[in-house]
């Protein structure tokens, strides 16, 4: 599994965290691939680790908590997903494994593709989704049902069926990645290697995903990922609601959270140890743990732990909110935006 990389695009959020472990639904996207993993009973995982590796480990750990065991890779630069490759030989050795990039997120999990790869004869499987903007990804084109080119974010795409993070090879993978030339972007790129792969007589095919996916990269792709996972929600409270709020639709209020003379419409969630108060938490959020939310109206949005938020009964919509954030209302006068913001912070103003 992959989660090195830098992180660019979810700016200012990766300049202290790793992008894999942003919560959707308040779980890191990196969990939900190991237990896509271990579901497939895929249990001897190696993570590809870069500067953000003393997160992950904390996070993950040994991997016991997933029913499978973790090993470290360290990937020195983020120099392109075949590179990962590269470096993960050792562990690999001579089996068949599954490339799962860290930042993707898909619903209905990996069983149907292992079990045809187990099956044996191909030398690569790939999973393909029809996108409307085919530019920013790795892009495939079939004939007759194979795979016969592969273009990394072409300019002008001939297909509109992206590459999705998920990858099969056999030990026929590591000669190509040895082959081939990092692309302009100075990577060495998965789908350079996959296409030395078909060039060379390789037997290399691709499957739809039909259920949804998404590549976490962006702030709209997460709050995206975080509606749909919220809509699968299970309503639990495990936490304290008083007689003076009203939950509706599936809540999640987990265990030490409180909620006072509130309204949480569903589908949300509250994390642990969180204090809602005198708010509104609207359809789609998730509050993670630790928060303090008063005087706020909140919805469709993401707020990430130990927040605390009293914008005095306005209303924050489609946001993301980092760890430790405060926001609080002008005290004095004058009535105006008074803000500390990080570098590529973007705020909306009404
Ligand atoms: O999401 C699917 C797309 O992922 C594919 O369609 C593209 O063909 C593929 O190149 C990749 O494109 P991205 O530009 O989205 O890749 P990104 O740089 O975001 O890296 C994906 C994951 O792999 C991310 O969790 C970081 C990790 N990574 C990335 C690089 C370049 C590493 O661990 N090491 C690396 O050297």
């Amino acid at each position: 599994m992959l989660s090195g990389g830098k992180g660019l695009r979810l700016r200012p959020f990766t300049y202290t965290g790793a992008k894999q472990l942003v919560p959707i639904a308040n779980k890191p996207v990196l969990f939900y691939v190991l237990e896509h993993l271990a579901q497939a009973g895929i249990t001897d995982i190696g993570i590809v680790v870069g500067d953000t590796h003393e997160q992950i480990r904390a996070a993950v750990g040994d991997g016991r908590r997933f029913g499978a065991t973790v090993t470290y890779i360290q990937q020195e630069q983020p120099l392109g997903l075949a590179h990962a490759v590269k470096v993960s030989r050792d562990f690999l050795g001579a089996e068949p494994f599954v490339m799962f990039l860290g930042d993707n997120l898909i619903r209905d999990g990996i069983v149907p593709y292992v079990q045809e790869f187990r099956g044996g004869g191909m030398n690569s499987l790939i999973v393909l989704k029809e996108v409307p903007n085919p530019q920013d990804f790795g892009i495939a084109e079939l004939a007759q049902g194979r795979v016969v080119r592969l273009v990394e974010k072409p300019s002008e795409p001939c297909t509109n069926l992206a590459v999705i993070g998920i990858y099969l090879f056999d030990h026929h993978v590591f000669e190509a990645v040895e082959r081939i030339a990092p692309s302009l972007r100075g990577e060495l790129e998965i789908t350079d290697a996959i296409q030395y792969l078909i060039d060379h007589g390789y037997r290399v095919e691709a499957r739809h995903l039909s259920g949804y996916w998404t590549d976490t990269g962006k702030m709209d792709d997460m709050l995206e990922a975080n509606r749909w996972v919220l809509e699968l929600l299970e309503p639990r409270i495990s936490g304290h609601v008083d007689e003076a709020s009203t939950l509706q639709g599936n809540v999640v209020v987990e265990e030490g959270a409180e909620v006072r003379h509130s309204v949480v419409r569903g589908p949300a969630i509250i994390g642990p140890h969180t204090r809602i108060e005198n708010s509104y938490i609207g359809p789609y959020t998730a509050i993670d743990h630790d928060c303090v939310i008063v005087n706020t109206e909140i919805e469709h949005s993401i707020v990430l732990d130990q927040c605390r938020i009293d914008t005095g009964g306005q209303r924050i919509e489609a946001s993301l909110i980092g760890r430790n954030v405060e926001i609080s209302p002008a005290e004095m006068k004058p009535r105006a935006y008074k803000l500390v913001l990080g570098d590529h912070s973007k705020v909306r103003l009404l």
